[in-house]
């Protein structure tokens, strides 16, 4: 483990890569200034799923788990005028905090912040969505992976963050939350005929994690 060197190398490749962003900075600024929780993906992880949506051509986003609203500013930004992010918090603390990144960003007619449980809001949804952002609470990333093969249209992509978890998935004994729900996960994809999937394993800023990507056949 070397979190400094990968958190330089991040530094490095957004020095070369990244437009500064105010709105983003603004976002990471005010869910730290807000006493959150500081969980949001990085820089790079951000562009990363930018990129992943411009790919998939998205016009309609759907994110389980919002907090500062850090990814979901990364993700509105590679939508045309008229798309649309849905996105789901549970705290409503969260949710103001993010309320305002939106405003900053200028993405508040895109974003469609739903706050409450993200099994409620789920429920109630429609598709197709063409891209699928799964980072809430880990025990329920499976249930939430199975609502996103339902939402998402054939060709679009369901990432699910922090799979990794410093390895910690590979201790058979574990009683951690997170990891059984990992594990929980991983059943449900490869039981899952709808999907292909693979894991991005990611060092940088924050640690030794990674993601799920599964493409809707
Ligand atoms: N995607 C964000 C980070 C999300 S952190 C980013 O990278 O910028 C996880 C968020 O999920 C927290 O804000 C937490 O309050 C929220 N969350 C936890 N349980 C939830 C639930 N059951 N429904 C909706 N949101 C939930
Ligand atoms: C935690 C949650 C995340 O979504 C993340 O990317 C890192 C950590 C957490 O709950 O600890
Ligand atoms: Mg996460």
């Amino acid at each position: 483990m070397n979190e400094p060197l990968w958190s330089a190398v991040d530094d490095y490749w957004i020095t070369k890569l990244h437009t500064p962003d105010h709105a983003l900075d603004a976002a990471s600024a005010a869910s730290a200034a807000g006493g959150l929780p500081p969980i949001a993906v990085t820089a790079p992880q951000g562009k990363f799923l930018h990129l992943m949506a411009r790919a998939v051509g998205a016009r309609r986003i759907l994110e389980i788990g919002t907090l500062g609203g850090y990814s979901t500013i990364w993700l509105a930004r590679a939508l045309p005028s008229d798309g649309e992010l849905v996105t789901c918090e549970i705290d409503p603390h969260h949710a103001d905090v993010a309320a305002a990144a939106f405003a900053r960003a200028e993405v508040d007619k895109l974003v469609d912040l739903r706050v409450g449980p993200a099994r409620d809001t789920l429920s109630t949804l429609d598709g197709p969505f063409d891209l699928a952002f799964v980072d809430a609470d880990k025990t329920s990333s499976a249930d939430y992976f199975r609502e996103c093969v339902r939402l998402v249209r054939p060709g679009g992509m369901i990432i699910v963050d922090n799979v990794v978890r410093a390895g910690t998935i590979l201790d058979a004994g574990s009683t951690d939350g997170a990891v059984m729900g990992t594990w929980r996960l991983a059943d449900a994809i490869a039981a899952e005929p709808r999907v292909d999937a693979t894991v991005v394993q990611t060092v940088g800023g924050k640690g030794y994690d990674g993601f799920v990507i599964a493409v809707v056949r």
